[in-house]
Protein backbone atom coordinates (compact mmCIF):
# COMPACT_ATOMS: atom_id res chain seq x y z
CA UNK A 1 0.00 0.00 0.00
CA UNK A 2 1.58 3.52 -0.85
CA UNK A 3 2.08 5.57 2.01
CA UNK A 4 0.48 9.14 2.19
CA UNK A 5 2.89 11.60 0.94
CA UNK A 6 4.40 14.00 3.34
CA UNK A 7 3.69 17.85 2.18
CA UNK A 8 7.14 18.72 3.96
CA UNK A 9 10.49 17.12 5.02
CA UNK A 10 13.03 19.14 6.92
CA UNK A 11 16.51 18.84 5.77
CA UNK A 12 19.11 19.24 8.65
CA UNK A 13 22.07 20.94 6.31
CA UNK A 14 23.84 24.29 6.23
CA UNK A 15 24.58 23.68 2.60
CA UNK A 16 21.99 25.68 0.12
CA UNK A 17 23.26 23.44 -2.72
CA UNK A 18 22.15 20.54 -1.10
CA UNK A 19 18.78 21.64 -0.55
CA UNK A 20 18.36 23.18 -3.68
CA UNK A 21 19.45 19.52 -5.17
CA UNK A 22 16.68 17.85 -2.70
CA UNK A 23 14.11 20.48 -3.37
CA UNK A 24 14.64 19.92 -6.88
CA UNK A 25 14.17 16.16 -6.57
CA UNK A 26 11.45 15.56 -4.33
CA UNK A 27 9.74 18.64 -6.75
CA UNK A 28 7.59 15.98 -9.12
CA UNK A 29 6.09 13.97 -5.90
CA UNK A 30 5.30 18.01 -4.69
CA UNK A 31 7.05 17.36 -1.70
CA UNK A 32 8.55 19.98 -0.04
CA UNK A 33 12.22 20.41 1.18
CA UNK A 34 12.69 22.56 3.85
CA UNK A 35 15.35 23.59 5.78
CA UNK A 36 15.92 22.44 9.39
CA UNK A 37 16.64 26.06 10.23
CA UNK A 38 13.29 27.64 9.68
CA UNK A 39 12.00 25.69 12.70
CA UNK A 40 15.30 25.52 14.88
CA UNK A 41 17.72 28.41 14.33
CA UNK A 42 20.84 26.75 15.84
CA UNK A 43 21.44 22.90 15.98
CA UNK A 44 24.69 22.01 16.95
CA UNK A 45 25.63 18.40 16.61
CA UNK A 46 29.14 16.64 16.56
CA UNK A 47 30.22 14.77 13.36
CA UNK A 48 31.86 11.33 14.05
CA UNK A 49 35.04 11.11 11.68
CA UNK A 50 36.19 8.67 10.15
CA UNK A 51 33.80 6.19 9.85
CA UNK A 52 31.41 5.68 6.35
CA UNK A 53 28.95 8.72 5.45
CA UNK A 54 25.99 6.13 6.57
CA UNK A 55 27.25 5.98 10.08
CA UNK A 56 27.56 9.70 9.82
CA UNK A 57 24.33 10.44 8.39
CA UNK A 58 22.82 8.49 11.69
CA UNK A 59 24.49 9.33 14.05
CA UNK A 60 23.42 13.20 12.98
CA UNK A 61 20.06 12.46 12.75
CA UNK A 62 19.95 10.66 16.39
CA UNK A 63 21.42 13.67 17.50
CA UNK A 64 18.87 16.33 15.89
CA UNK A 65 16.19 14.06 16.60
CA UNK A 66 17.31 14.28 20.44
CA UNK A 67 17.34 17.86 20.06
CA UNK A 68 13.78 18.56 18.34
CA UNK A 69 11.90 15.96 17.82
CA UNK A 70 8.61 17.95 19.76
CA UNK A 71 9.07 21.05 17.29
CA UNK A 72 8.95 18.97 14.29
CA UNK A 73 4.76 17.87 15.23
CA UNK A 74 4.62 14.71 13.19
CA UNK A 75 6.87 16.17 9.98
CA UNK A 76 9.85 14.59 8.59
CA UNK A 77 13.37 15.09 9.10
CA UNK A 78 16.26 13.97 6.68
CA UNK A 79 20.19 14.51 7.20
CA UNK A 80 22.68 13.75 4.14
CA UNK A 81 26.25 13.22 4.12
CA UNK A 82 28.14 12.46 1.34
CA UNK A 83 31.60 12.53 -0.18
CA UNK A 84 33.81 11.87 -3.38
CA UNK A 85 35.57 8.59 -3.61
CA UNK A 86 38.56 8.92 -5.71
CA UNK A 87 39.75 5.20 -6.73
CA UNK A 88 43.43 5.70 -7.67
CA UNK A 89 43.61 7.51 -4.11
CA UNK A 90 42.17 4.53 -1.98
CA UNK A 91 38.68 6.22 -1.89
CA UNK A 92 40.20 9.36 -0.43
CA UNK A 93 38.86 11.80 0.35
CA UNK A 94 35.79 9.99 1.18
CA UNK A 95 34.46 10.77 4.58
CA UNK A 96 36.92 13.81 5.21
CA UNK A 97 35.83 15.32 1.42
CA UNK A 98 34.63 18.37 3.29
CA UNK A 99 37.74 19.13 5.34
CA UNK A 100 40.17 18.05 2.54
CA UNK A 101 37.87 20.39 -0.11
CA UNK A 102 38.90 23.62 2.44
CA UNK A 103 42.54 22.90 2.92
CA UNK A 104 43.98 21.39 0.01
CA UNK A 105 40.81 21.97 -2.65
CA UNK A 106 40.44 20.66 -6.11
CA UNK A 107 43.51 21.53 -7.14
CA UNK A 108 45.13 19.70 -4.69
CA UNK A 109 42.89 16.50 -5.92
CA UNK A 110 44.19 16.95 -9.14
CA UNK A 111 48.12 17.60 -8.44
CA UNK A 112 47.86 14.04 -6.52
CA UNK A 113 46.03 12.21 -10.18
CA UNK A 114 47.98 13.84 -12.33
CA UNK A 115 50.31 11.26 -14.45
CA UNK A 116 47.91 8.82 -12.84
CA UNK A 117 46.20 6.50 -15.33
CA UNK A 118 42.81 6.18 -13.64
CA UNK A 119 40.66 9.15 -12.87
CA UNK A 120 37.64 7.25 -11.99
CA UNK A 121 35.63 8.12 -9.22
CA UNK A 122 32.33 8.20 -7.56
CA UNK A 123 30.12 10.48 -5.11
CA UNK A 124 27.98 8.78 -2.38
CA UNK A 125 25.15 10.19 -1.03
CA UNK A 126 24.09 8.71 1.88
CA UNK A 127 20.30 9.81 3.62
CA UNK A 128 19.19 9.08 7.38
CA UNK A 129 15.05 10.19 7.80
CA UNK A 130 12.99 10.02 10.30
CA UNK A 131 9.36 9.64 9.28
CA UNK A 132 7.65 10.38 12.18
CA UNK A 133 7.95 6.70 13.90
CA UNK A 134 11.13 5.33 13.13
CA UNK A 135 14.78 6.24 11.32
CA UNK A 136 15.31 4.72 7.91
CA UNK A 137 18.75 4.96 5.93
CA UNK A 138 19.36 4.70 2.24
CA UNK A 139 22.55 5.73 -0.11
CA UNK A 140 22.82 6.82 -3.60
CA UNK A 141 25.85 6.53 -6.05
CA UNK A 142 27.12 8.77 -9.42
CA UNK A 143 30.23 7.14 -11.03
CA UNK A 144 32.48 9.34 -13.51
CA UNK A 145 35.42 10.57 -13.49
CA UNK A 146 37.87 13.39 -12.30
CA UNK A 147 38.70 16.05 -14.90
CA UNK A 148 42.29 17.35 -14.56
CA UNK A 149 40.71 20.77 -15.77
CA UNK A 150 38.63 22.92 -13.73
CA UNK A 151 35.51 23.56 -15.74
CA UNK A 152 32.02 25.67 -15.10
CA UNK A 153 30.58 28.07 -12.31
CA UNK A 154 27.53 26.18 -11.18
CA UNK A 155 26.94 23.46 -7.95
CA UNK A 156 29.78 23.31 -5.05
CA UNK A 157 32.84 21.02 -4.08
CA UNK A 158 34.51 18.58 -6.32
CA UNK A 159 31.70 19.94 -8.92
CA UNK A 160 34.28 21.72 -11.07
CA UNK A 161 36.15 18.40 -11.81
CA UNK A 162 33.91 16.06 -11.43
CA UNK A 163 32.44 14.16 -14.95
CA UNK A 164 29.62 12.02 -14.50
CA UNK A 165 29.43 8.70 -16.56
CA UNK A 166 25.64 8.88 -17.65
CA UNK A 167 26.45 12.37 -18.43
CA UNK A 168 27.47 14.10 -21.93
CA UNK A 169 30.73 14.93 -21.49
CA UNK A 170 30.89 18.17 -18.94
CA UNK A 171 31.45 18.65 -15.49
CA UNK A 172 28.78 18.85 -12.94
CA UNK A 173 29.94 22.26 -12.38
CA UNK A 174 28.97 22.75 -16.18
CA UNK A 175 25.18 21.47 -15.81
CA UNK A 176 22.15 23.57 -15.00
CA UNK A 177 20.59 22.55 -11.70
CA UNK A 178 18.35 20.28 -13.31
CA UNK A 179 20.65 18.48 -14.94
CA UNK A 180 22.99 18.17 -12.45
CA UNK A 181 20.04 17.22 -10.30
CA UNK A 182 19.21 14.06 -12.87
CA UNK A 183 22.35 12.27 -12.37
CA UNK A 184 23.48 12.96 -8.65
CA UNK A 185 24.12 10.98 -6.06
CA UNK A 186 21.77 12.66 -4.26
CA UNK A 187 19.15 12.53 -6.09
CA UNK A 188 19.68 8.46 -6.31
CA UNK A 189 19.69 8.23 -2.50
CA UNK A 190 16.27 9.90 -2.80
CA UNK A 191 15.11 8.00 -5.26
CA UNK A 192 15.48 5.02 -2.83
CA UNK A 193 13.95 6.74 0.37
CA UNK A 194 10.97 6.96 -2.26
CA UNK A 195 10.85 3.17 -2.83
CA UNK A 196 11.35 2.30 0.30
CA UNK A 197 8.08 4.27 1.04
CA UNK A 198 6.48 2.94 -1.81
CA UNK A 199 5.69 6.62 -2.77
CA UNK A 200 4.33 6.61 -6.85
CA UNK A 201 7.86 7.48 -8.13
CA UNK A 202 9.67 10.13 -9.14
P1 LIG B 1 29.11 16.90 4.12
O1 LIG B 1 28.17 15.87 3.58
O2 LIG B 1 28.42 18.16 4.46
O3 LIG B 1 29.98 16.37 5.20
O4 LIG B 1 30.10 17.35 2.98
C1 LIG B 1 30.44 16.55 1.97
C2 LIG B 1 31.51 17.18 1.11
O5 LIG B 1 31.64 16.33 -0.03
C3 LIG B 1 31.14 18.55 0.59
O6 LIG B 1 31.68 19.57 1.37
C4 LIG B 1 31.76 18.53 -0.79
O7 LIG B 1 33.09 18.92 -0.71
C5 LIG B 1 31.67 17.07 -1.19
N1 LIG B 1 30.42 16.81 -1.93
C6 LIG B 1 29.37 16.06 -1.57
N2 LIG B 1 28.41 16.09 -2.49
C7 LIG B 1 28.84 16.90 -3.45
C8 LIG B 1 28.27 17.36 -4.66
O8 LIG B 1 27.12 17.06 -5.05
N3 LIG B 1 29.02 18.19 -5.38
C9 LIG B 1 30.28 18.57 -4.99
N4 LIG B 1 30.86 18.18 -3.89
C10 LIG B 1 30.13 17.35 -3.10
Amino acid sequence: MPRKIPEVIFFHTSNQHKLNEASQAMSNLHIKIRSLKDISSRISVIEPQGESCAHVAHSKITQVLDLIEDKLNGNWLMVEDSGLFVNALGGFPGVYSSYVHTTIGVKGIVKLLEGNGDKSAQYISSISFWDGKRIQSVEGYCKGRISLELKGDAGFGYDPIFIPEAGNGQTFSEMTLMEKTALSHRTMALKRMVEKLNFPSM
